[in-house]
């Protein structure tokens, strides 16, 4: 069962987590200069891409009784769909600047890993694969160049990109 948490899981969402980080760091070249400068702080990028563009943009809860949203009755056993990838720019909880990808934004709080008793369990490890690949990327790369718009990979859940076509330019 946790090879296959594993495997179900844990693959397309840290594959797309590490390359949606990597293309907001492309698009926004002041970010990779700092994460350059400062490659510690590559969990906070993470973290912020995460909320930027989060992987999983949304997902399914059950109700177990009658529940009241908005003034809206949800009869119990219907299924309720999180948008998680707009609460994450939600500007009545990130202000005027949610569309906006900033490294050093205190992301923590985003519901990129959905939230409560099943948040995703494997987070502890995503973070820590992504640290690793990004703070490796950002010693030795010292600017990263777009050479061609993103090519969006369509995915009912998963928001995510086919191609990145970047220079990279080492340090
Ligand atoms: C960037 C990478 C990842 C993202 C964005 C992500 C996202 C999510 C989200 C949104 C949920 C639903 C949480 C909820 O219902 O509140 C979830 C659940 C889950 N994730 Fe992840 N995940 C990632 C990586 C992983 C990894 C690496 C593993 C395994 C090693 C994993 C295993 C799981 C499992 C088993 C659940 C179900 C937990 C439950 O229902 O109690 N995930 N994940």
């Amino acid at each position: 069962m946790l090879v296959r948490s594993l495997l179900s899981a844990g693959v397309d969402t840290t594959v797309y987590g590490i390359a949606n980080t990597m293309q907001a760091l492309a698009a926004n070249p002041d970010q990779w200069a700092a994460l350059h400068a400062q490659p510690s702080l590559a969990r906070f990028a993470f973290d912020e891409a995460l909320r930027h563009d989060s992987p999983v943009q949304t997902f399914f809860r059950t109700t177990t009784q009658d529940t009241e949203i908005g003034g809206t009755t949800i009869p119990e056993g219907e299924k309720v769909l999180l948008f998680l990838g707009a609460a994450n720019r939600d500007p009545r909880r990130w202000g005027d600047t949610a569309d906006r990808f900033d490294i050093r934004r205190t992301a923590s709080g985003h519901v990129g890993f959905g939230m409560g008793i099943h948040q995703c369990v494997g987070q502890p490890i995503a973070r820590m694969e992504a640290e690793l690949v990004l703070a490796a990327l950002a010693e030795r790369i010292e600017r990263l160049e777009p050479l061609a718009p993103p090519v969006p990979r369509l995915n009912n859940t998963l928001k995510g990109w086919s191609h990145v076509p970047v220079r990279v330019h080492a340090a």
